[in-house]
């Protein structure tokens, strides 16, 4: 993107993209500039490093990182930084990211990193964190956030409306 970024996304593999991608199309929808790469804790620690150091200076205020397997990839983002880290544990293994989320999850007193739910949801909640932290310091953020609750309510109002349809439909009333 060719605005400054305000999101800094890193994945520990391209293998993770499909999952990640979710919260890069969260940003885009607000409007949020962002960074994506791969770098991973285990692979590249010293370019993970590079690009976490950085990150204050490039003026990024929130860093995404998701990662599957043994994933470390967070906790050595946030061990680097002071701004806040979302981590996303990805089902790349047989495990199906539990092991993720377990080691993502229980980092240890003082290296906090606010863990979401394994895979593609769990990506889409971290850009919607990413943009309600932002949005404590930007007025349009928080305005656009508002309405973004208002059509997911509205959107459940017409599912619950089109159910009871189709029950009158499907069980009529006994004669
Ligand atoms: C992790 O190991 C990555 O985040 C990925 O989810 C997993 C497997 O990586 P690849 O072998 O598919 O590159 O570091």
């Amino acid at each position: 993107m060719s605005h400054q970024p305000l999101v800094s996304i890193l994945m520990g593999s391209d293998n993770d993209y499909e999952v990640m991608v979710e919260a890069a199309r969260v940003l885009n929808q607000f409007g949020v500039p962002f960074e994506m790469t791969v770098s991973s804790a285990h692979r590249t620690p010293e370019r993970t490093a590079g690009i976490v150091r950085g990150a204050r200076e490039r003026g990024v205020g929130v860093i995404i990182a998701g990662a599957g397997a043994a994933a470390h990839l967070a906790g050595v983002v946030a061990a680097e930084t002071i701004l806040p880290v979302i981590a996303v544990p990805i089902d790349s293994t047989s495990l199906q990211g539990l092991d993720a989320l377990l080691a993502m999850v229980q980092m240890p007193a003082g290296i906090p990193v606010a863990t979401v739910a394994i895979g593609k949801a769990g990506a889409r909640n971290a850009g919607i964190l990413a943009v309600q932290i932002l949005a404590l310091g930007d007025a349009d953020l928080s305005r656009k956030l508002v309405e973004f609750k208002a059509e997911m309510a509205a959107g459940v109002e017409t599912k619950a409306k089109a159910l009871q349809q189709k029950l009158a439909k499907d069980f009529p009333p006994f004669p």
